[in-house]
């Protein structure tokens, strides 16, 4: 049966694409957000997506009082938490802004539901939550770790989340660890548009595609990796957001808590995904080979079996189509 589903933070990234699929599934969604890394006009292009108006509670997850309206104005079943700030880099910098808002913000968010009697949540974790993996591909059951404050906000909600969970049965909690997220709907209407500088990998090429940068600065090719460069897990966003319908499915259906990687067990170098989107752009693109990156490691790729052997779950799209959607994306946002 559909469900009304709460997106904090619904008008980023992830946030967005999982609204349209939560629509395309039959469910409807409310989002919550501050736009602090969002275009104001996202919530339009959604309602060009999915042909039906889009309800935006503009303020901020910390907020209770604002939560508590939310949730006595829509039949809330279910809610996915994405509203965070993600940048590790930033989060030497600023480690109390991650733990404030981050950590801050989940707890309001479940003070809020549990006043609600609403207990099924999604929260967005992240493959950070492994460190340096010993074990690759990384199964759910590695050791954890973190290597900077966001890492360390991501962790610790996880914690929360397992103590609140076993505090009281009512509670169906869904810890969804990403791999590197990236891609475009294929609208090309909403993708991934950094209001700062691009600290991650396909977004700082989309902009040396695009012009705005001279060359991607590779950082260090002399990993222990085939080519030198670092491998990750790239899954395209629109798989990712189809998990986030499943692992609704599953708590909604079994009321089963659950942790699992999102990734689709196949890793690609830095110069692997340059040349990629490439392909995409249809020109070789530039790149220089700079220092290795502080925190940095060799490879980071998914064990994907528990996500396919309890929800189904399989991310179908494969690195040219991320590519080509992002570069989609990007060149038409500049297009206007
Ligand atoms: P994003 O920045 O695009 O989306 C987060 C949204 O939350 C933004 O729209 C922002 O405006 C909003 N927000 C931030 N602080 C808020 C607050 N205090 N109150 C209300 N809204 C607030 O990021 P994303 O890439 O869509 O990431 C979503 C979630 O997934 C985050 O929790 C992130 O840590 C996690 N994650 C992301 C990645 C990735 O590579 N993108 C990887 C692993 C995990
Ligand atoms: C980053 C974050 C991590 C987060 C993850 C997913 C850091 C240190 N880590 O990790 O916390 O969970 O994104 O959002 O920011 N690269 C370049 N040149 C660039 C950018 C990246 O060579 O300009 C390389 C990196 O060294 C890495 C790969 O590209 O090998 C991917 O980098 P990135 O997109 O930043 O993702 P992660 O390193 O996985």
């Amino acid at each position: 049966m559909g469900q009304t589903v709460l997106l904090t933070g619904g008008a980023g990234y992830i946030g967005s694409h999982t609204f349209v699929a939560l629509r395309a599934a039959g469910h409807d969604a409310v989002v919550l957000d501050n736009f602090s890394n969002a275009r104001a006009d996202v919530p339009d292009r959604l309602e060009v997506i999915t042909g039906a108006p889009v309800r935006v509670y503009r303020g901020d997850v910390r907020d209770g009082a604002l939560l508590a309206r939310i949730f006595a104005e829509n039949a809330i079943g279910a809610v996915i938490h994405f509203a965070a700030l993600k940048a590790a880099g930033e989060s030497v910098e600023k480690p109390l802004d991650y733990m404030d808002v981050n950590l801050g913000g989940l707890t309001a968010l479940l003070k809020a539901m549990r006043e609600a009697g609403c207990f099924r949540l999604v929260f967005s974790s992240s493959a950070t939550v492994y460190g340096t993996p010993e074990v690759l591909p990384v199964p759910e059951t590695a050791p954890r770790g973190y290597a900077n404050p966001y890492g360390f906000t991501k962790l610790a909600c996880e914690q929360i989340l397992e103590q609140v969970g076993a505090s009281d049965p009512r509670w169906a909690i869904a810890t969804l660890r990403y791999f590197n997220p990236v891609g475009a709907h294929s609208s090309a209407l909403i993708g991934e548009d950094p209001q700062d500088f691009p600290n991650n990998l396909v977004p700082f090429v989309a902009e040396v595609a695009l012009g705005k940068r001279a060359a991607l600065n590779v950082f260090g090719d002399d990993w222990a990796t085939r080519d030198g460069t670092g491998v990750r897990d790239y899954i395209h966003v629109e798989d990712l957001a189809r998990g986030h319908v499943m692992s609704l499915g599953h708590l909604v259906e079994t009321g089963q808590s659950h942790t699992v990687n999102l990734g689709t067990g196949r890793g690609y170098s830095v110069l692997e995904m340059l040349a990629a989107y490439g392909r995409a752009v249809g020109r070789d693109l530039p790149h220089v080979i700079a220092p290795r990156r502080p925190g940095d490691v060799a490879e980071v790729v998914a064990d994907p079996s528990k996500a396919a052997a309890l929800l189904g779950f399989r991310a179908e799209r494969g690195v040219d189509e991320m590519c080509a959607s992002s570069w989609a994306f990007v060149s038409r946002r500049r297009n206007g």
